[in-house]
């Protein structure tokens, strides 16, 4: 009998030691978890503090260096030109650019014209002219540009995308005295012109702009004007552009000037060999003076 009380009283004593020790622990577990959750929720602030400041600084990061990122995707576009047919940045660059210029408005599109001869002549001062060369027979300035009925010597890159021809055409282009027909056929997306429709639209183009004449052209001037990099590869005519953009997309500002060129460059991803072939074969472009026709004979 006292055994069994001593037991029960023990099994009490126990039983409720071990209970108060139970409660302890678990008090001390709830006190834990309540720390450690204000440990997490201090650290969930902090790290919410933390993208904050990143995102913020990241934000200025990108604004600050905006104009960079912009010459960079521009010089990109640059590159790609004859992929995209739509490329609004060059607009809208040209927009912001030209928003806070004076326009010189006094000058008359004869002015312009005179102080562009002027240009040409500069830079043509220490040319060799062919002389008989290449089947040339060029000797001054006068026998080379279209105003004076000379004829130009004409460049015509036919090729296809992704070829470089950006880069070859850039090349040419550095030749004194050239006018640079950049891609003329951008108008027409990215494909290639095949039907014979649209066959005859590119060649009266082409036909038109290589003989400087852009009267019956409204297509190309009218795309022209919403996406300004057809002409921004001309850096002749392009720099004239900006400081006169009311004359730019004029043809009766257009003919005139390129007809001051003694070199026309012309560089086409969009025509089939059949269509530029009856190009080649067009005997205005083959005078006894052009180098096409001297090898077209051979
Ligand atoms: C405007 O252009 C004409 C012709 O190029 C020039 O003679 C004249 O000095 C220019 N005026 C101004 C204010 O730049
Ligand atoms: C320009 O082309 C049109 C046809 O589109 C033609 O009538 C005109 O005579 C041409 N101008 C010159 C100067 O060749």
């Amino acid at each position: 009998m006292s055994k069994t009380s001593d037991s029960t009283t023990i099994s009490l004593l126990t039983g409720a030691s071990v209970d108060s020790a139970s409660r302890t622990r678990a008090q001390h577990r709830i006190s834990l978890s309540t720390k450690r959750r204000k440990m997490s929720r201090r650290a969930n602030l902090i790290g919410i503090c933390g993208v904050c400041s990143l995102c913020l600084l990241l934000l200025i990061a990108t604004t600050q260096h905006r104009p960079a990122s912009m010459t960079i995707s521009n010089g990109m576009s640059v590159g790609v030109g004859d992929i995209s047919g739509v490329q609004t940045g060059y607009v809208d660059r040209h927009h912001v650019g030209t928003a806070s210029v004076a326009y010189n408005m006094t000058a008359t599109i004869a002015d312009v014209l005179a102080a562009q001869r002027t240009k040409i002549l500069t830079e043509m001062e220490n040319f060799e002219y062919p002389q008989g060369r290449f089947g040339v027979d060029a000797e001054k300035l006068s026998d080379m540009t279209p105003a004076t009925n000379g004829t130009p010597v004409r460049s015509v890159i036919i090729t296809t995308w992704r070829s470089g021809s950006t880069f070859l055409g850039d090349i040419l282009n550095a030749m004194p005295g050239n006018f640079y027909h950049y891609e003329p056929l951008l108008s027409f997306g990215i494909n290639q012109v095949r039907d014979a429709a649209e066959g005859a639209e590119a060649l009266h183009m082409l036909r038109h702009l290589l003989h400087c004449n852009y009267t019956n052209m409204q297509e190309y001037l009218e795309y022209g004007k919403q996406h300004s990099y057809l002409f921004e590869h001309n850096e002749r005519l392009w720099s004239v552009c900006k400081e006169f953009p009311h004359f730019c997309w004029q043809p009766k500002f257009l003919s005139p000037i390129c007809k001051l060129f003694p070199m026309q460059s012309m560089k086409v991803v969009r025509l089939r060999l059949a269509l530029a072939k009856t190009l080649l074969e067009d005997n205005r472009f083959t005078s006894q003076k052009s180098p096409i026709r001297k090898v077209l004979q051979k």
